[in-house]
């Protein structure tokens, strides 16, 4: 069974927890995607809700869509957040921020009553960290911040896009982590954000209240 056809199930699903009125935060990348797809088509039926988007590219799909949206200075909570993950563990802990959306991606997560992640089987993983840790930091640190955490032998690589920094929607940088080697991610996560000038790490820890996971032409929903 294909990747895009296990993203599209656990998009299906996921949607089965939106209701009429609801305000729901929208992931980014490509399984990210069919959710809004889903709710394109619940939209064009007559629902009523309104999304708050984790990206620009989020954001101009769902205008493109049709889909309502509003921002987070005009509320306080989202009912439901629904996004992609790029690696999840049997403790439901998240890596996240691929698509470099992922500051935004926390805040709303944060905000969120019921978080929903969605995925197809590849992004099971037994212990996270095969995919590279992505963390958010200011232009004006990165390359200090980049010498630290080679002293801590997290290996960072700077992100690159058509040779350049890559620079998310807020205008920062991220560098690529190596935790391969780390063995508590929470004493991680708690470093990297003592760091001044390191704005946001792709960990989402003890954030997913649920993982739906596209698995053959099943679903498999995992809850906290
Ligand atoms: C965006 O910054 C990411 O957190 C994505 O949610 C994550 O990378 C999953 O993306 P895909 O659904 O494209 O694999």
């Amino acid at each position: 069974m294909s990747q895009k056809l296990e993203k599209q199930l656990a998009a299906k699903e996921a949607i089965k927890y939106v209701k009429n009125g609801m305000t729901i935060g929208l992931g980014t990348g490509s399984t990210a995607y069919y959710m809004l797809k889903e709710l394109e088509q619940l939209v064009l039926n007559g629902l009523e809700i309104i999304g708050v988007p984790s990206s620009e590219n989020t954001k101009k799909l769902a205008i493109e869509m049709g889909i309502p949206l509003t921002t987070l200075d005009k509320i306080d909570r989202m009912d439901i957040y629904i996004d992609g993950t790029d690696e999840f563990d049997p403790y439901m802990q998240l890596i996240k921020g691929g698509g470099g959306a992922l500051l935004r991606e926390k805040v709303l997560a944060h905000n969120s009553n019921l978080v929903i992640i969605i995925a197809d089987s590849t992004k099971e993983v037994r212990r996270l960290g095969e995919f590279k840790l992505p963390i958010e930091t200011i232009p004006f640190a990165t390359a200090n911040i980049g010498r630290l955490l080679n002293k801590m032998n997290l290996h960072p690589i700077v992100r690159l896009k058509d040779g350049k920094n890559y620079i998310t929607d807020e205008g920062n940088y991220i560098l690529d982590l190596n935790i391969l080697n780390v063995s508590n991610l929470s004493v991680l996560e708690g470093e990297l954000k003592q760091i001044p000038g390191i704005v946001e790490t792709g960990l989402f820890l003890d954030m997913a209240h649920k993982i739906i996971v596209g698995k053959g032409d099943k679903t498999v929903t995992l809850s906290r």
